[in-house]
């Protein structure tokens, strides 16, 4: 009788549900056939009756056996084997890109369930605030004569002639139609550097805590990244010069205006000594810059690319934090060289971008209705912030501290008591509303994004009080 090898360095229940999964995939204990009980097979085998426990979880989790109540557990009713269908537990776990983090998971199957939640989770703007009117008047009043095939790689032109503009006029950035790549959001422009320009293996150093940190695209890209610590002016040059020294670090990682989560703003000089200690280490800058749009003083703050006479900045924009994150519009500027691998590699991954946003945002961006939009969007989310601000004073008072954001969606909002992410949530959950755990952005526990911009302002109240509610519930414990 086959027993488990106890020298090997699988553990036991693993072997044991490897044993069980071959037999059953061969035939040998064909479908509705009896398993013995958890207590006999222990008994048999020579191992614990929780070992087994495990074993047969393992294999249920596959879809191979079911337990019933009082007729014990089962060979499924598929004929395995000879069912056509592939076991798709087995190629799930498979692939070079990484499940998302638990948290965020837990978070999406909350939203997307039909439990009725306040989201100050997501960092996008509530229905209300996207320039809906506007896109649907321009898209009745301009003809569509575009043809519909495979478009350019790099971007729709007129779009790329669009953001040229914009970004001379509105960010004081230099750059060509052919210095740009349209993207499918900046998280594209992430993605598509992460893939092309680095390596498995390399060295970035990104701002702690940082938006980069929240994604498990860079862990399934192989880049090792190092957290810079942020003061009052933003990251440090002699923190970036420290990381080059110690782990090479190849390309830093920035999103200097209104950074998420903190909602920092790197100031002027800081900008420009950052570029300069870059420039001579002959290493790149990306710039993540969505938010600075959103800016509620009057001048949005300038971006670092505006600096840049060397070439060493990727610029990342995007629509989604000022007009509508479902267009997925987002770009790039950056030297040719880069822009011409990353077009390349646009054709390998999905040919571009369709058509149909990407005529939209042309128009959008060259449209009059454009600058007002902004303006009462700027008002709208200072006012969903200061709701949300006395909402926090007036039900936690002292239990929580937060700098108040200039721009941007969000407050980043420290607990001034022990508190466990897991269990915070767990409650913000159950009290209907959801937010994100600090840690999710590399910080230690103790802090959570609360996002002011998809709830109404109806909402942030009563969300706010079920936030307090669900803190007070975590602190009781
Ligand atoms: C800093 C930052 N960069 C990039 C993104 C991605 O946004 P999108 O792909 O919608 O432009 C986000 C979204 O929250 C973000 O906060």
């Amino acid at each position: 009788m086959w027993k488990p090898d106890r020298n090997s360095k699988q553990p036991l229940y693993q072997q044991i549900a490897a044993y069980l999964e071959q037999r059953i995939t061969l035939g040998e204990l064909p479908p509705g056939s009896l398993l013995p009980s958890e207590r006999k097979l222990a008994d048999q085998l020579g191992v614990n009756r929780s070992t087994i426990v495990q074993a047969y979880e393992n294999i249920r989790s596959l879809g191979m056996i079911e337990s019933l109540t009082g007729s014990g557990t089962r060979v499924c009713g598929h004929k395995w084997g000879m069912d056509p269908s592939p076991n798709w537990n087995h190629y799930v776990e498979g692939g070079t890109l990484l499940p998302n983090l638990p948290f965020m998971r837990r978070i999406r199957e909350a939203d997307q369930s039909r439990e009725p939640f306040i989201n100050f989770a997501n960092g996008e703007l509530a229905p209300e605030l996207s320039p809906n009117e506007e896109i649907r008047s321009l898209m009745q009043s301009l003809p569509f004569r575009e043809t519909l095939g495979y478009g350019d790689p790099q971007g729709y032109v007129p779009l790329r002639k669009a953001i040229t503009s914009f970004l001379h006029e509105q960010r004081g950035i230099q750059a060509t139609d052919e210095s740009i790549l349209v993207t499918s959001g900046s998280q594209q422009s992430l993605y598509l550097i992460t893939q092309c320009l680095l390596s498995p293996g390399d060295a970035i150093a990104i701002e702690n805590p940082s938006y980069c940190y929240s994604l498990p695209m860079f862990q399934s890209a192989g880049i090792r990244l190092f957290g810079l610590s942020v003061d009052e002016h933003g990251v440090k040059p002699d923190d970036i010069r420290a990381l080059y020294k110690q782990h090479r670090i190849r390309m830093v990682f920035l999103n200097p205006n209104y950074q998420n989560p903190t909602g920092a703003v790197m100031s002027p000089v800081r900008k420009a000594e950052v570029l300069s200690c870059c420039e001579q280490l002959g290493i790149p800058i990306v710039e993540d810059d969505p938010f600075s749009m959103t800016s509620f003083d009057e001048a949005a703050p300038s971006p670092i690319k505006a600096l840049d006479r060397s070439g060493s900045v990727l610029y990342i924009g995007s629509l989604s934090k000022v007009a509508a994150s479902g267009l997925r519009i987002g770009w790039m500027a950056a030297p040719e060289a880069v822009i011409r691998r990353l077009s390349d590699a646009r054709q390998q991954m999905d040919f571009g971008l369709s058509i149909f946003p990407q005529w939209i945002a042309a128009h959008l961006l060259e449209s009059n209705a454009l600058a007002p939009h902004l303006e009462r969007l700027r008002d709208s989310l200072r006012l969903r912030r200061d709701v949300m601000a006395e909402a926090l004073y007036r039900k936690l008072g002292s239990k929580v501290s937060f700098e108040l954001p200039q721009g941007g969606l969000s407050l980043w909002c420290k607990i001034n008591e022990e508190v466990k992410d897991y269990g915070l949530l767990n409650n913000g959950i159950k009290n209907g509303v959801l937010f994100i755990p600090g840690t999710v952005f590399g910080t230690e526990p103790g802090y959570v994004r609360l996002s002011y911009a998809r709830a109404s302002i109806e909402e942030i109240e009563t969300g706010i009080d079920k936030f307090a509610l669900a803190l007070r519930e975590t602190l009781a414990k």
